[in-house]
């Protein structure tokens, strides 16, 4: 999951492609490069680090010419170094080639290639494309990309320039995104909208194994046999262009902070009349979805947790079995895909390479796919039969928030209508209900009000080197998320535990350093969850507890307690996500660490 960038047009290639690569950070950012064509050569600058890195070797030594290439990585194969870092050249360094994605097969060509005597510069998958098309260049660059294309096996999204042929760039995909913008007098390439936008609104989402030629003045799309496609532009409309922190010092603090916006914009967009119609608009019919008997929710990461969440809220109100499983799970352990069966896959980026793979899989078995995602011309949304769009925007953080929050949203929606379809929900309940799911977004500015308090408590704890995560019921997947979202950004080791299962193993970690996170808010398990809490207590735990205001009781347990306000049980993941986000935010900025880039990680995981 890297983000790659091209240009051809009279802009300033450093500024075009920088800008884009800014946009595209997100997906990896332990090096980055880019190239141009001046003057018959290949110029290429790479560093080590942040794309800041390369923005000032760019601002002391600018690149020259009207087409170039561009490249930020989060390394898979050789560790982030310059002769790692892309592009990556052949031997005679007239081929550039940026790639976002894994070429499984690459030690095999890599040794027929070193046997055919070429010369490899770098530990990198990507360098077979470069040597691969160097091989088969005669007549055309298109051709030699096509018979790469032939010989590389994984998923990928390249781009190509080449001094023989110095006005234009040539890229393809397979199984990673690459969309294509469409300029006045110039064209751009990039792995996602976010790095187009800035330039145009004009856009071809690219198709698997279609190569697409840009010059300043064309576009061409051909498929593996040179036929040319004939594709539409997309015009982008919406708000692609609200990437930027808005005052906030990080993205991830800003996008905490829009919850209650982006809860109160989807009530406003599907809720108004009071009734609840169809929350959104799903070509899967009523009558189907009376008949299904199993739902199957299949997704990674945070959205895992959104979905796990969902399988209470879809058992409680639609009484319907549900599964959730981990894509990467799911897609090779031959599911049972037999009966009614309805998957719903979660994904905020739309791009997750085992999340499409698990879609693909479910339509091998010709079930319908229901996704739940942010970016709604996403691979994942294109390839499902349904999308929910959760439209909260931009996500720019790696560590997912309000995606998180929307796609619980997403699903108490969904649930709520299937319910009422099915008569499980009255009328009256339901209308105490949608009262309540109202009331949403201002309790979550209640939260947001207070949240200097978490911010005492990450100053007690953030020196802490383990933490875990209690809770139980449709809570146990909020400590779940609780304890990913401070891992990903603090790098301090959190477990997440369904609390009664404390006793059978976890318990034995308890002392009085470790900081023990309870998710106690009301509930009729509530007691069940005091006596847990209790029992690590009577072991020297430091607990810290988020439970609803005016519990006076679990006072008797703690001091460090965050309150969150009233509500029922099975909407309170809405509001307990908050202060776990807060408190993972605070402890790593506490620790001086870069919140929004986390180390390691990638926003949209395109590769296996
Ligand atoms: C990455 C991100 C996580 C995200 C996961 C799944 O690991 O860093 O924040 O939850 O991918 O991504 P998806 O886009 O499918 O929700």
């Amino acid at each position: 999951m890297c983000g790659i960038v091209g240009y051809v047009g009279a802009r300033d290639i450093n500024a075009v492609i920088l800008a884009g690569l800014w946009k595209l950070e997100y997906r990896g950012y332990d090096s980055s490069g880019i190239a141009t064509i001046y003057d018959g050569e290949i110029r290429i600058k790479r560093a080590i680090g942040k794309l800041k890195v390369l923005a000032d070797v760019l601002d002391k030594e600018p690149l020259k010419g009207n087409i170039g290439i561009g490249h930020t990585r989060w390394a898979t194969h050789g560790e982030p170094s310059e002769e790692n870092a892309h592009p990556q050249l052949d031997c005679s360094d007239s081929i550039a080639v940026v790639h976002n994605g894994i070429i499984e097969n690459y030690i095999n060509l890599k040794e027929k290639l070193i046997a055919e005597h070429h010369i490899f510069r770098s530990f990198t998958d990507t360098e077979v494309i470069p040597h691969t098309i160097e091989k088969y260049y005669t007549d055309s660059l298109e051709n030699a990309v096509i018979k790469a294309m032939n010989e590389i096996e994984g998923s990928y999204a390249f781009a190509v320039i080449s001094t023989k042929e110095p006005n234009k760039i040539v890229c393809c995909k397979k199984n990673t995104p690459l969309v294509i913008g469409v300029g006045e007098k110039d064209n751009i390439v990039a792995s996602d909208i976010l790095a187009i936008v800035g330039l145009t609104r004009k856009i071809i989402y690219l198709e698997d194994n279609e190569i697409c030629t840009l010059t300043k003045d064309s576009v061409k799309i051909t498929d593996r046999n040179s036929n040319e496609i004939k594709r539409k532009t997309v015009y982008l409309n919406g708000k692609v262009l609200e990437a930027d922190k808005g005052g906030f010092s990080h993205f991830m603090l800003k996008e905490i902070y829009e919850q209650p916006k982006v809860i109160h914009e989807t009530i406003e967009k599907r809720l108004q009349s009071g009734e609840l119609f169809k929350p959104f608009p799903l070509s899967i019919k009523d009558s189907e979805l009376v008949k299904l008997s199993r739902i199957l929710i299949q997704a990674c990461g945070t959205s895992w947790h959104a979905g796990h969440v969902g399988k209470y809220i879809i058992e409680s109100l639609c009484r319907i079995h549900t599964e959730v499983d981990i894509s990467s799970e799911f897609r090779y352990r031959n599911p049972v895909t037999s009966g009614e069966t309805l998957v719903i896959a979660i994904s905020q980026s739309g791009e997750t390479a085992d999340t499409l793979a698990g879609i693909r899989e479910a339509k091998l078995a010709f079930l319908k796919v229901l996704s739940i995602v942010n970016v709604a011309g996403s691979t994942i949304a294109r390839e499902s039969n349904d999308i929910i769009n959760i439209d909260a925007g931009p996500e720019i953080g790696v560590a997912s928030t309000k995606a998180y929050t929307g796609q619980l949203f997403a699903l108490y929606l969904f649930a709520l209508y299937f319910s009422r379809l099915k008569w499980i929900t009255k009328d009256d309940d339901l209308a105490l209900m949608l009262k309540e799911v109202r009331e949403i977004p201002s309790k979550m500015q209640m939260i947001l009000d207070r949240a200097s308090q978490v911010e005492e408590i990450a100053r007690k704890f953030h020196q802490s080197s383990n933490f875990i995560f209690l809770g139980r019921g449709i809570n146990y997947p909020s400590a779940l998320e609780g304890a990913l979202k401070l891992k990903e950004v603090s790098y301090i080791h959190a477990t997440g535990y369904p609390a009664g299962e404390m006793k059978h193993g976890p318990i034995a970690l308890v002392d009085k350093n470790l900081p023990i996170v309870c998710i106690i808010p009301k509930s009729n398990i509530y007691e069940k969850m005091f006596s847990n809490i209790e029992e690590v207590k009577a072991r020297g735990g430091q607990i810290i507890a988020v439970a609803t205001e005016g519990d006076k009781k679990i006072k008797e347990l703690t001091e460090n307690i965050f309150y969150i306000p009233e509500c029922s049980e099975i909407l309170s993941p809405l509001l307990v996500a908050l202060p776990l986000q807060l408190l993972a935010y605070y402890i790593s900025t506490l620790r001086g660490l870069d919140v929004d880039k986390p180390r390691n990680l990638a926003k949209s995981v395109t590769v296996e």
